[in-house]
């Protein structure tokens, strides 16, 4: 048996990872913390709310007791940090939390980590003791910055962060390897380019067109929509994860891609059409400030290393996503009215 601890575990990939987690490792124990911020929605959870394998504190990552209490009371082995603000236009409007939870929240994280680590019954102070708690950084494509034409970024191209959201994500990433370098702590990170896939809160792109384009309202579109992403079904991110935890080097970076560029008004289309809409909707708006303008992600580290590959099509995978949508218009409506934050307001204060 296994302890995991899971991080932002009511977002959209953290709610997406311990379900899957759950089914495929039946005998782990998964303890979930979030501290249910506007993006944090237990109802994504509401599956497997009553399993006996999982546990959920409603805990802010930079609130330094209430983490150690966590990791005092629980022996872990794996810690995956998906906690964070993850929305490039809040952190161009508010920049502040994003440097304090994807940074500060990060260490707090890796100081408690650490002294488990330290703990260990087995590890008696040997700094090349390897079978402690292993911290895995959930990191993301935006560190390297814009691609150019015909570019793509492997583990070793230089971190060029362009909003304060991928700056303080890259900030993170350095202050994990240090950890590593200074204190021994076995740290992993993976950086994945932009998922796609159920229970995304809709201010993000797909989700955001997909219930915009159901209720035909507007569809915002930034500058001339050529801005071009890498998209990747979550679940092929999630088994990434999973592979990572089990088989991944401790001191690697691993980028995980969809191989799968598409311009943003082309995704805008396919929406459309899907949905038998009318591309009248499209809304040319301002461009974002400092917008990046391609992503594009090299895998072929995690593809040989320790033999990752997607299991999605991105138009199966698309389809299948709006299909999700549709079917699940009670949890949409819930977070279009924000009734969502009542839910958790009444179960958890
Ligand atoms: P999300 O915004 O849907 O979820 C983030 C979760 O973290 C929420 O449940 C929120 O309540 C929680 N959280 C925020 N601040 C917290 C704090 N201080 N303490 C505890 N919990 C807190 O984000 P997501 O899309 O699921 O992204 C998860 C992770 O994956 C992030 O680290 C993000 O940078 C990374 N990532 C996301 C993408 C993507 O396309 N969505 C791509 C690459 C990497
Ligand atoms: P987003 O989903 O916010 O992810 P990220 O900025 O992290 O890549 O945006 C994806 C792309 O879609 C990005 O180029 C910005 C663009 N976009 C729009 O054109 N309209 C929108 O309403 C949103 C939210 C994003």
């Amino acid at each position: 048996m296994k302890t995991l601890l899971v991080t932002g575990g009511c977002g959209f990939i953290g709610s997406n990872f311990i379900r899957y987690m759950l089914d495929k490792h039946p005998d782990y124990m998964i303890i979930g913390i979030d501290a249910l911020t506007y993006a944090g929605n237990p109802e994504n959870l509401k599956s497997i709310e009553d399993n006996p394998n999982y546990r959920f504190f409603r805990a802010d990552i930079r609130n330094r007791n209430m983490i150690e209490q966590i990791f005092a009371f629980y022996t872990i082995d794996y810690v995956v940090n998906f906690a964070a603000e993850s929305h490039v236009d809040r952190s161009i409007k508010e920049p502040d939390v994003f440097l304090t939870t994807n940074i500060l929240g990060t260490q707090v994280l890796l100081d408690a980590a650490k002294r488990q680590w330290r703990l260990h019954p087995g590890n008696k102070y040997d700094r090349s003791y390897r079978d402690g708690v292993r911290f895995h950084q959930i990191s993301t494509d935006e560190v390297y910055g814009s691609a150019d034409d015909g570019e793509k970024f492997t583990e070793e191209s230089p971190l060029r962060p362009s909003s304060p959201y991928s700056a303080s994500k890259a900030g993170a990433d350095m202050v994990a390897m240090a950890y590593r370098r200074t204190y021994g702590l076995p740290v992993t990170i993976s950086r994945s380019s932009n998922n796609y896939g159920p229970y995304q809160f809709p201010e993000k792109l797909i989700p955001l067109i997909i219930i915009n384009c159901i209720y035909d309202r507007p569809l915002p579109v930034y500058g001339d929509g050529l801005q071009i992403r890498d998209w990747l079904h979550v679940n092929d991110h999630c088994r990434a994860v999973d592979m990572i935890l089990h088989s991944g080097k401790d001191g690697d970076i691993y980028n995980i891609g969809g191989d799968n560029e598409k311009a943003n008004i082309d995704i805008v289309k396919q929406i459309i059409h899907t949905l038998g809409k009318s591309e009248e909707l499209i809304n040319y708006v301002e461009d974002r400030p400092g917008h990046d303008r391609r992503y594009a992600t090299d895998s072929t580290k995690i593809e040989t290393q320790l033999g990752w590959s997607r299991n999605h099509s991105f138009e199966q995978g698309l389809e299948e996503c709006i299909s999700w949508y549709l079917n699940n218009m009670g949890w949409v409506k819930r977070i279009v009215s924000g009734e969502y934050r009542r839910y958790f307001e009444t179960m958890y204060g």
